[in-house]
């Protein structure tokens, strides 16, 4: 190997390892936040310190081999005997193996199976819909929907059934248990299963699969009230990286009021205001074709429903869009975000509607107030 390519590698390692040391590292599953992720780490403990143990004997015993049998300065060339077939010690390296798998199997079964089932007692229920590339969750008892944040209260079991969601685009949309359509047994307007993505927040729970035409489930819990930080870990195109969310952790009295503010309809904005022009262009463009806000209606008197795209109505309440990826606070990233969505994240399914400077300050104002 040449030195150059050498202390590329090294230094690649230590970088890798490195990586290691970050202390405000978010996305940590060696730091539960909750019973799921605990229950988990407690099997992962044991794991560890079992295969570190087999990894030392194991190579211990070769390397004390390689060395105790080394050819030394002086000893000729030639092949030592060769041996061939030993009973007692085959025998021993098949079943302490053997043995050590199963007992490792024992609390690793009993756990998959604790996490697997629905969690009893009082609670809460959230359809998870996974787009291409962002989150929305669906609260059905509560009647609300909103996007990339997931809230709950802390200390109560969240139990999620995972629907993966097209574009809204496609020819066969098909109902799923997510969105199990209107009663007429017509399939929900413009919903389409998409691709696979999966579903993860390591410090909460484990990672479940979110597969077309299937509702997966996962049960989660924090017991700290907090922001935790979680990602779509199965390649979904484009812009996969960027599908990230976050679970925001309230006390009970946090999440209640959290909650009555998500009901309510979208504030108005003053008449006259930067803000109202943003509501026209709002209602007038194209950004009701994809977009809900609650409390607002169309030219012909129709609600403004959701039609593959992120409701808006509490989007200020929020601290990131498009997929967590980009803030709400950030002007300057709302109105990029606005001029043109794939410039800033690959292959978003938001268009380029070609709007003026005017305007997007305008749908920026209005934007910032749905709070
Ligand atoms: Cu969705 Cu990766």
């Amino acid at each position: 190997m040449r030195t150059r390519t050498r202390l590329i590698l090294g230094l690649a390692a230590l970088a890798v390892f490195a990586s290691a040391c970050v202390s405000d590292a978010s996305q940590d599953t060696l730091r539960p936040e909750g019973p799921y992720a605990e229950q988990i780490y407690d099997l992962f403990v044991p794991v560890f310190w079992i295969a570190v143990a087999v990894f030392v004997v194991v190579e211990g015993l070769l390397l004390f081999i390689a060395l105790r049998h080394r050819r030394r300065k002086g000893q000729p060339a030639s092949i030592p005997p060769q041996i061939h077939g030993n009973n007692r010690l085959e025998i021993g390296w098949t079943i302490l193996p053997a043995l050590i798998l199963a007992g490792v199997a024992v609390p690793t079964v009993t756990t998959i199976f604790d996490l697997a089932r629905e969690p009893e007692g009082n609670v809460l229920e959230v359809n998870v819909l996974a787009h291409q590339w962002w989150w929305e969750f669906d609260y059905p008892q509560e009647g609300i929907v909103t996007a990339n944040e997931l809230h709950i209260p802390i200390g109560r079991p969240v139990y999620v059934t995972l629907c993966a969601v097209g574009l809204g685009y496609e020819d066969q949309p098909t109902p799923s248990v997510c969105q199990p359509g209107p009663p007429d047994g017509a399939p929900p307007a413009a919903i389409g299963d998409g691709v696979i993505h999966s579903f993860w927040v390591p410090e909460l729970a484990g990672t479940q699969d979110v597969v077309p035409g299937q509702a997966n489930t996962l049960a989660l819990q924090a017991d700290r009230p907090g922001r935790y930080s979680g990602q779509c870990k199965e390649f979904c195109g484009l812009s996969h990286a960027y599908m990230k969310f976050a679970v925001v952790a309230h006390t009970p009295e946090g999440y209640a009021d959290w909650l009555a503010n998500q009901q309510a309809d979208a504030a108005m904005p003053e008449p006259g205001s930067l803000s109202a022009t943003g509501m026209d262009v709002f209602l007038n463009g194209q950004c009701i074709a994809c977009h809900a806000v609650q409390g607002l209606e169309d030219a012909n008197g129709n609600p403004v429903a959701a039609n593959g795209g992120p409701d808006l109505t509490h989007f200020a309440s929020r601290e990131c869009f498009a997929g967590c990826w980009l803030q709400t606070k950030d002007r300057e990233e709302l109105a990029a975000w606005l001029d043109n969505p794939a410039a800033i994240k690959a292959g978003s399914w938001m268009p380029d509607y070609g709007l003026t400077p005017e305007e997007i300050d305008a749908l920026v104002a209005y934007l910032e107030g749905l709070t």
